[in-house]
């Protein structure tokens, strides 16, 4: 692998040309700095020696069944009967559709949590389409002139429908359209989503939104069992690169000890553990109070041991396969995504730690995140702080089961709030942190851009 990224690093490093500073894959930085950056970077991660990825993305948990069952059935190395079977007992809570009697409501955004996370993939782009559909995105609403969201209003949502009839808030989606192209003359058209509350004339008028599709469940617990270290010595490691990317933890209050803790889910990773952002979307998108997070005197609709089974179910599942990583297309894609320093955040390889599920313990994974926080730029920015996280700042999205996604479906969606429709656009909006990279995207030619999307396309 260094070798591919040194070749990468040489053939850039000529097409410029700059007499002096050579033009390096972190841009106009002299070739000495990045050599000793690279040095650093590479002492402060053993584990970058191992950048070398396999199609087993998820380590043990891989599995090769198709999609859906791969993220559905326990992974494979989930092997005594009793393990499995807590595993298999969270399916029907995530996919039966909720009902008043149980709970739900009375207002409430979606009444499954495969609802929104479709076959436990990513959800498609649309809130409020009638009283009787539910959403399948989140509108996170903050009133204007306020610092950020506090713990308490965390569960600030639109709350769009009603288990009696219609609700008295919904949204509407508006999409602007911005055109730009590629170095070599290739046109793009982008989108942005306004969001367009009803009624308008209400406190709505003062109300700044955050716009969320679901994303897919893929790893959760490996990307749990990850050591807090290791993402702090990455955020330390990107610092003394200077290549512009300063990804940082987000610090979150563990709801059941109270200890502040690292925050890895949500797309501005604001909670800790699978079991807590499983409550949150219970109380917060359901409206169903559980264990963690409910009313003062009220009991729980969802009980210890069906939260314990909702959790057990994502953190055993299993990770699918990577397709035709050995590819020469693949090959050559990879090459590149190294070398635009896509890697930098989206990294290849990490490491578990030990875990409370042995299963979960000691995985070599491949998750393409290191599930820092970066400031991407005011083109992503919605302005609305949380916890510890600007308006402007993100989770690397970990890119593992982007090939269960088909550009041509209306169903797949990325970015935070479903903007991009397809991989290309989604790289394109990359800015902040992350602009040197977008600008080399930009300047490849059609055949890299293709080789590029071809890689991602098979993890
Ligand atoms: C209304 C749609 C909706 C429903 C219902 C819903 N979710 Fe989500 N889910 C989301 C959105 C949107 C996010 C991203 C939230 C954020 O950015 O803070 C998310 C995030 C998550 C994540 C974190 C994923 C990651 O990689 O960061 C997990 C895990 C999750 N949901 C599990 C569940 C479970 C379990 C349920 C049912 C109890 C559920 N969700 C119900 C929309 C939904
Ligand atoms: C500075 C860190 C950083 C760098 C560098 C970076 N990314 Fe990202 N990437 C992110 C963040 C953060 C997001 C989530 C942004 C959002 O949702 O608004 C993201 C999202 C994505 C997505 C969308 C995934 C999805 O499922 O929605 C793709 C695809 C992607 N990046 C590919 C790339 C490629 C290819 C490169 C190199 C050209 C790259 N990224 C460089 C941080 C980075």
């Amino acid at each position: 692998m260094l070798r591919e990224q040194s070749r990468h690093f040489d053939r850039r490093s000529s097409f410029r040309g700059h007499p002096q500073k050579v033009v390096s894959r972190w841009g106009r930085v002299p070739i000495k700095t990045v050599l000793a950056a690279l040095a650093t970077y590479a002492t402060l991660l053993p584990q970058n020696a191992h950048s070398e990825t396999s199609a087993r993305l998820g380590g043990d948990l891989t599995s090769d069944l198709p999609f859906p069952l791969a993220l559905q059935v326990a992974a494979p190395n989930v092997t005594a009967p009793e393990r499995r079977e807590l595993q298999a007992s969270g399916f029907a809570p995530f996919h039966r559709l909720r009902t008043q009697e149980e709970g739900l409501g009375p207002l409430f955004v979606n009444n499954s949590c495969g609802g929104c996370h479709v076959n436990n993939g990513r959800g498609p782009a649309n809130v409020s389409r009638s009283p009787a559909l539910p959403s399948q995105m989140v509108v996170k609403l903050r009133i204007r002139g306020r610092r950020g969201l506090s713990a308490s209003e965390m569960g600030s949502q639109l709350l769009d429908h009603s288990t009696q009839g219609s609700a008295p808030l919904s949204a509407r989606l508006s999409w602007a359209l911005t055109e730009g192209q590629y170095h070599d003359g290739t046109r793009y058209q982008l989108r942005t989503p306004k969001v367009i509350l009803h009624p308008k004339n209400s406190s709505a008028g003062r109300v700044a939104t955050s716009l969320r599709m679901a994303p897919p469940i893929i790893g959760p617990g490996l990307l749990e069992a990850v050591p807090w270290t290791t993402l702090f010595k990455l955020s330390f490691a990107q610092d003394a690169l200077k290549d512009g990317v300063t990804g940082r933890l987000n610090w979150v209050k563990d709801a059941r000890s109270g200890a502040l803790t690292v925050g890895r889910f949500g797309f501005k990773a604001t909670h800790p553990t699978v079991e807590q952002q499983t409550a949150a979307a219970l109380y917060t998108d359901m409206r169903m109070t559980n264990p963690i997070f409910h009313d003062e005197n009220l009991t729980a609709e969802v009980s210890e041991s069906e939260l314990s089974a909702l959790t057990m179910y994502q953190r055993l599942g299993g990770v699918p396969a990577a397709h035709s990583q050995s590819s020469p297309r693949a090959a050559a894609g990879k090459g590149i995504f190294f070398s635009l320093g896509c890697e930098l955040c989206h990294r290849s390889t990490l490491f578990t730690g030990k875990h409370k599920d042995p299963e979960l313990t000691h995985q070599t994974i491949h998750p393409y995140s290191d599930l820092l926080i970066h400031n991407m730029g005011p083109g992503l920015a919605d302005g609305v702080q949380e916890l510890g996280a600007t308006g402007a700042e993100w989770k690397t999205t970990p890119l593992w089961g982007l090939h269960l996604l088909d550009d041509r479906s209306k169903a797949s969606v990325y970015l935070h709030d479903g903007r991009a429709r397809t991989i290309e656009e989604a790289i394109l909006w990359h800015g902040g942190e992350a602009a040197r990279a977008q600008h080399r995207f930009t300047r490849l030619s059609k055949r890299e851009r293709a080789d590029l999307i071809h890689f991602l396309r098979s993890l």
